[in-house]
């Protein structure tokens, strides 16, 4: 196995250019060798605008050098918060002490695509008595409202306007504690009532709540804030709020998305790669699934080593929140199932619309049908949840070079991994989507010995 050094480094093989926008891929090369995870990118953009809630400045390491990190980075800037890197590489120093109201116009510029600005509301609400977000970007995955956020923002007082250009929150009369149950457990619900109920008055329950690996990461960060929130059985968490929050020092929680991505590039192309920084615990659900397809790992004090331990086999799996199969797992594993002896079924019941990827894969020659309203007959899968469609994959077939466009996020990595399995040539464009996500994807790419050239 090739040994390399970090991300910072590529193999250095030949002097490449490394950013753009349109990829063209020679597949048909296994991916070898050591990557490196840093911080989780949905922790530590929330951990980001849980500084505004400090009276002194936090600290945050491990930070990714991605772009949502940098929208969320320009939009704490626009509300006044002064943002400075550390000495240490991907530490942010974050000083909230002249934190001011910002225009609804400034916000938009800033948020591009993202969805964190809803995140400012409770903080700012607390800080400065008004918030305004503009209409929410993100990934094109569904509809994702927003009605959990505002419904939660509302118990706790808030008078939520809607304007043309977005909504408008105040709370004349503060923020006081609430009885919150969520429809669904939705994560970034969860993180609202979580950075809204730390400064309110009184007690605030939380049923129903979200339980994800960066969501226990952000209630660690409000707790060295200052916050008092404990965490009973049945996901209901319970908030005691306080009168005030002082800066933290926190090292994120590393991203196991990316962990799994990588980790399923190594399957599909039949490959070897080190994921350092990866742990087992946050992935145990993950690595179930990966050893059940055919995948073998060895974990290690600082990262997790994955590859294939022999034939691929088919799978059926749905995702869910956590402890579940994640719905960002699911797109690089289904490009490795493609590869896979046998009919696997994928069913998604987090999003209404995460199947939109696969278009691509079948165009590359995948053999890949999606049922939009699930598999007709089969019982509920999910019972919390109306949602569901269903994936049906039959493998292996060989994927050929095609041209594609990267629709978002996770569905962007898996058409990388699809072409890097295919053989032929493939043009990949509008790839600057997962930089959103993924640090330093084309210098991981060269590191693991990927044949690409960025040619726009
Ligand atoms: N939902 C509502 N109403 C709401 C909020 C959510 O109906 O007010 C629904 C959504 O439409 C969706 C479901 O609830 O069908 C779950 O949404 P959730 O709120 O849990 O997701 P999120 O907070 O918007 C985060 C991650 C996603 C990840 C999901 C699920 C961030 C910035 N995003 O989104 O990550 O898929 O949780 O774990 O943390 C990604 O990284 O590519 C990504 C999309």
């Amino acid at each position: 196995m090739k040994t390399l050094l970090d991300d910072s480094a590529g193999s250095g093989a030949r002097a490449r250019k490394l950013s753009g926008e349109v990829l063209s891929i020679r597949g048909g090369r296994p991916l070898s060798g050591r990557v490196e995870v840093k911080g989780a990118k949905n922790l530590a953009t929330k951990a980001m605008v849980a500084a505004l809630l400090g009276e002194t400045t936090s600290v945050l390491r491990d930070v990714p050098d991605i772009s949502d990190v940098k929208v969320v980075r320009s939009l704490l800037e626009v509300h006044g918060v002064t943002v400075t890197d550390g000495e240490e590489r991907g530490t942010l120093l974050l000083d909230p002490r002249g934190a001011v109201s910002a225009h609804m116009e400034e916000i938009d510029a800033h948020a591009g695509a993202s969805r964190i600005p809803i995140l400012f509301c409770g903080p700012l609400l607390h800080l400065l008595g008004q918030a305004f977000i503009p209409d929410l970007g993100g990934c094109r995955i569904g509809d994702r409202p927003i009605d959990f956020h505002l419904d939660a923002l509302r118990s706790f007082g808030a008078v939520v306007e809607k304007l043309p250009s977005g909504i408008r929150l105040s709370a004349p009369d503060g923020l006081h504690g609430a009885d919150i149950e969520l429809p669904y457990p939705s994560v970034g619900a969860t993180e609202q009532v979580l950075l809204t109920a730390v400064r309110a008055k009184g007690i605030t329950e939380l049923r129903n709540a979200a339980i994800e690996p960066e969501i226990m990461d952000l209630i660690a960060v409000l707790q060295k804030m200052g916050a008092i929130i404990s965490y009973e059985p049945n996901r209901v968490i319970l908030i005691e709020g306080v009168d005030s929050l002082r800066g933290y020092d926190h090292r994120c929680i590393f991203d196991r998305n990316e962990a799994a991505s990588w980790a399923c590039a190594a399957l599909a192309t039949d490959g070897d790669i080190y994921v350092g920084g990866a742990k087992q615990q946050e992935m145990l659900t993950f690595l179930n699934v990966f050893r059940k397809v055919g995948g073998d790992f060895d974990v290690h004090e600082d990262g997790i080593r994955f590859r294939r331990g022999g034939a691929l086999r088919p799978v059926v799996v749905e995702t869910d929140v956590h402890p579940g199969f994640m719905t960002d797992w699911q797109q690089p594993l289904i490009v490795a199932l493609t590869q896979a002896q046998g009919e696997s079924i994928v069913h998604e019941t987090v999003y209404e619309n995460r199947f939109g990827f696969t278009e691509a894969l079948r165009q590359m020659g995948a053999d890949i049908v999606v049922h939009p309203r699930g598999l007709a007959g089969g019982a509920r899968r999910v019972p919390r949840r109306e949602l569901e469609q269903a994936a049906v994959i039959n493998g292996p077939t060989p994927l050929r070079g095609a041209d594609i466009v990267v629709p978002d996020l996770r569905g962007g990595y898996s058409h990388v991994i699809a072409a890097l399995t295919a053989e032929g040539e493939s043009t990949v464009r509008n790839v600057g989507i997962i930089r959103r996500g993924y640090e330093k994807l084309f210098r991981k790419l060269d590191t693991l010995g990927a044949d690409f050239d960025v040619i726009g």
